[in-house]
């Protein structure tokens, strides 16, 4: 049909033959179909500028319909695969190519449920604005990632802050992080302070190795704190700290 080829065109479908000539939704469409969405919602208005591109999510500039500045998290779990499977179009003929959005969608769904429970709460994270499919509306944090910032004049102080955070985090939401990296924890030079992103991944307490993750956690960060502030804490006692004497 005339919209089947406009939209194979603006490459929103993939046309395909084998046995049979059929077509496939790309993720250039599935974004179309959220953010169709999100603007009926009255969530987004416009579409702005790429802010980066991570592993696992696009991260892009818009705005709200009081054209206040906001931020799109467009989740792409499942990219890395589908652009195999775009090389043997042998498995599209499965249900391949609605599992990688689904894929997504859960991800972003799961991200969102963990940011929702925690927005009354007086983390700092990201304030929600809507979700559709795979799209998570935000306020824009104002910072770089940890990773990124050559001045820290009290390190100590910033890591002292992420510990008490991973605690409440435990013992009020009962939830482990699970990736909590320099490159997930924001800083803001001027109110120096710094705000915790990047949650699909955060796990129950009650997970049996949710204590080890929590260790992981922080091996990685205090290597981090090592490496680059010279400091050193000890991974066991922080881990007792935060979970407490079982
Ligand atoms: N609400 C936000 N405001 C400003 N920058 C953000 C926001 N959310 C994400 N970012 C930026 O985008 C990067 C990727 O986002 P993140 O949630 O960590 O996704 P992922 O690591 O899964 O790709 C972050 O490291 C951060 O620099
Ligand atoms: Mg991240």
């Amino acid at each position: 049909s005339f919209i089947v080829s406009k939209l194979n065109k603006k490459k929103m479908l993939r046309r395909w033959t084998g046995q049979f000539v059929g077509y496939t939704l790309t993720f250039a469409g599935f974004d179309a179909l959220a953010l169709n969405t999100l603007y009926n919602k009255k969530i987004v208005a416009g579409v702005g500028r790429a802010k980066g591109v991570g592993k696992e999510s696009d991260i892009y500039h818009a705005i709200d319909f009081e054209e206040n500045e906001i931020m799109l998290k467009i989740n792409r779990t499942g990219r890395a695969s589908f652009q195999q499977v775009k090389k043997r179009r042998d498995l599209l003929k499965g249900k391949f190519h609605y599992n990688v959005f689904s894929l997504a969608e859960l991800s972003s769904k799961r991200e969102y449920e963990v940011l929702l429970k925690l927005q009354e709460s007086k983390l700092p994270i990201p304030k929600l604005l809507g979700r559709n499919r795979h799209i998570i509306a935000m306020n824009v944090i104002e910072g770089i990632e940890l990773v990124k910032v050559q001045n820290l004049k009290k390190p100590l102080k910033i890591l002292e802050r992420v510990i008490e955070y991973a605690k409440i985090l435990y013992h009020k939401y009962d939830l482990v992080h699970a990736d909590l990296t320099e490159y997930n924890i924001l800083y803001n030079e001027k109110k120096d302070s710094i705000t915790i992103i990047d949650f699909p991944q955060a796990i129950s307490t009650d997970h049996p190795d949710a204590d080890l993750i929590l260790e992981r956690d922080f091996n990685h960060l205090f290597d981090y704190f090592r490496n680059k502030w010279f400091i050193s804490p000890e991974v066991e006692d922080v881990v007792e700290y935060i979970v407490g004497k079982k």
